[in-house]
């Protein structure tokens, strides 16, 4: 089969398409025909190895799963003969950062894992990217207990995090103030934030709310920069480590006070969680915004673009045109 393969850490190139074995099922697991998956800042990561502590996950020298791709949708083209929640012919979608495959026209994993059947109303090119950013979304919104009526704010309102945290706080009922570029903010009114501040034309740090949960979900803000919005008791949580890891540091040491409070939850994901977004899909209350496409051939502008920092939501590529 036609797999994107990487062998060693690096930059884009370091992807190249190549034909590898197709896998076999196991007992308890489903082969999927990919039909789309998505290039994102967590096949980037475990990609360029940027962070070296990526490297305990996914092999300390070299990567021990050469093909990428955390999320895809997919056919169902074979079962074990121990799997009973899915047959041939289903359409499926999920998530998977710990064998990942996504990348390549078949994958094979865990009929347990976090899959489950497309939602009745998604096409496989809105199902692929529902669940990477959705999901450390979603985590960070339950880890900072947000409550139904209370003001939070999304800081990076336009990547695949901060456009599915817009939607999850609006369906949890809170009030969100979302922060982006000039060109998007018609897009992130779009998607229910209350109030939207161009962070081109406006200081988000001046404004008069005060925010019981300030979500940066591109990294670009600091605890420091941000403590002044917080109420008595607000939390801040950042998707990057801040400078120096000073993100891991303020966690640690804020839990030991009462107050103002950096939380840095680790990303978890359950079938249970993929059902939650399969529902939220189809009442219309989650959509992934969708940037642009690549096909599987051109993986690498696909990585180069994401790389970028410039996306706005997903990027989708097409295993199967
Ligand atoms: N290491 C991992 O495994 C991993 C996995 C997932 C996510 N992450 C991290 O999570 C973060 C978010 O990822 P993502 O995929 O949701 O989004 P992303 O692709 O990093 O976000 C891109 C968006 O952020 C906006 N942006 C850039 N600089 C900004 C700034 N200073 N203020 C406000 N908006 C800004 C960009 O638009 P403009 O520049 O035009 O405003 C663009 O629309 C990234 O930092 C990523 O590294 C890491």
């Amino acid at each position: 089969m036609k797999a994107a393969v990487y062998t060693r850490y690096g930059p884009p190139e370091v992807v190249k398409i190549t034909e590898i074995d197709k896998p076999e099922p196991k007992d308890n697991e489903v082969l999927v025909k990919v039909i789309t998956s998505t290039v994102n800042r967590t096949d980037s990561g475990f990609r360029s190895a940027q962070y070296f502590v990526s490297r305990f996950w996914s092999g300390l020298f070299r990567p021990k799963n050469r093909v990428l791709g955390c999320e895809f949708a997919g056919i169902v083209e074979d079962t074990g003969k121990s799997v009973i929640r899915f047959r041939k012919g289903d359409k499926i979608f999920g998530f998977d950062d710990n064998n990942f495959g996504g990348h390549a026209e078949y994958l094979a994993l865990a009929e347990n894992s976090a899959i489950a059947s497309m939602p009745s109303n998604a096409t496989f090119y809105d199902a692929a990217p529902i669940t990477e950013g959705a999901h450390y979304a979603l985590g960070n919104i339950r880890a900072a207990r947000v409550e139904k009526g209370s003001d939070v704010m999304v800081y990076g309102a336009t990547g695949a995090i901060g456009s599915a945290a817009v939607q999850l706080l609006k369906y949890f009922g809170a009030n969100v103030t979302a922060v982006c570029n000039t060109k998007n903010v018609e897009l992130i009114k779009s998607l229910g934030a209350n109030r939207v501040i161009d962070y081109q034309t406006e200081d988000f740090t001046k404004i008069d709310t005060r925010f019981s949960f300030i979500f940066d979900a591109v990294g670009k803000s600091s605890f420091g920069q941000c403590k002044p919005l917080l109420t008595k008791n607000g939390v801040y949580i950042s998707t990057e480590l801040g400078k120096n890891g000073e993100n891991i540091f303020l966690a640690l040491s804020t839990a030991l006070r009462n107050g103002k409070r950096v939380l840095f939850p680790t990303p978890t994901i359950t079938q249970e969680d993929i059902l939650f977004l399969r529902d939220l899909f189809e009442t219309g209350a989650f959509r992934p915004v969708i940037d642009r496409d690549y096909t599987l051939d051109k993986i690498v502008d696909a990585y180069r673009y994401v790389e970028s920092g410039q996306k706005t939501g997903n990027v989708v590529l097409k295993i199967v045109e």
